[in-house]
């Protein structure tokens, strides 16, 4: 199968998909959307109000701001990949819990493999959970570090700023760092990081 074929069965099954609970609360999975040849994957948490009944990532609020933030470094949505760690919508949009992240990752690890983007760009603590495990957004946020030969950027999530209104200034400070820290990543020298380190002591990860 080629990549397009890849997405477009993660497409299908996703819609029909009960290996967690979460299928009980679906309308509509939202398994992503995006050119299988996509550069920058944006990975979110999971689908709220608006995407299950659109079955569509980030069309909400929350997708508002991101267009936004796109916008401002001249890229359009239609060039990236958008999804998220689960595909199906937490009742109440409540956290979603270990395993149905660690049941879901079957279908981004497809989409990630499927894509092989140069970069990540994780939004929130769940899908920084799923690279950078014992890192604290606080910490790290706007910071990228190369992990098995791809640049991973982790940022707020955008429904937080909405929350929390100082936010806002800080991702739209990260995402303007974007596309400067995409075009260094290409000459900087890439790190391989043991899971071992990765989990134990984040910061030993390389950081530039
Ligand atoms: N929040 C997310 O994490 N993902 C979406 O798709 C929409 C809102
Ligand atoms: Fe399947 Fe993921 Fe939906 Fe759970 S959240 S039912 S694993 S597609």
């Amino acid at each position: 199968m080629n990549s397009e074929e890849i997405l477009a069965k993660v497409e299908r099954e996703v819609q029909v998909c009960t290996k967690c609970d979460l299928h009980f609360s679906r309308k509509r999975g939202v398994p992503g959307e995006g050119p299988a040849n996509a550069e920058i994957m944006f990975i979110g948490e999971g689908p709220g109000f608006h995407e299950n009944e659109q079955g569509r990532p980030f069309v909400g609020p929350a997708g508002q701001f991101l267009d936004e933030l796109l916008d401002q470094i001249g890229m359009r949505r239609e060039q990236v990949f958008i999804g998220n760690v689960v595909k199906c919508r937490p009742p109440g949009n409540r956290d979603p819990h270990l395993e149905e992240l660690s049941t879901c990752d079957f279908y981004l690890e497809q989409q990630i493999q499927a894509i092989n983007p140069k970069v990540i760009v994780t939004l929130g603590r769940y899908s920084m959970g799923k690279f950078i495990p014992n890192a604290k957004i606080s910490e790290v946020h706007g910071r990228a570090m190369r992990l098995k030969g791809r640049l991973i950027v982790p940022m707020y999530h955008p429904a937080a700023a909405l929350h929390q209104p100082s936010l806002r200034s800080v991702l739209v400070s990260d995402f303007a760092r974007l596309p400067a820290l995409i075009a260094s990543a290409e000459s900087a020298p890439e790190y391989e990081i043991e899971p071992t380190v990765e989990k134990s002591d984040p910061k030993q990860l390389s950081m530039f």
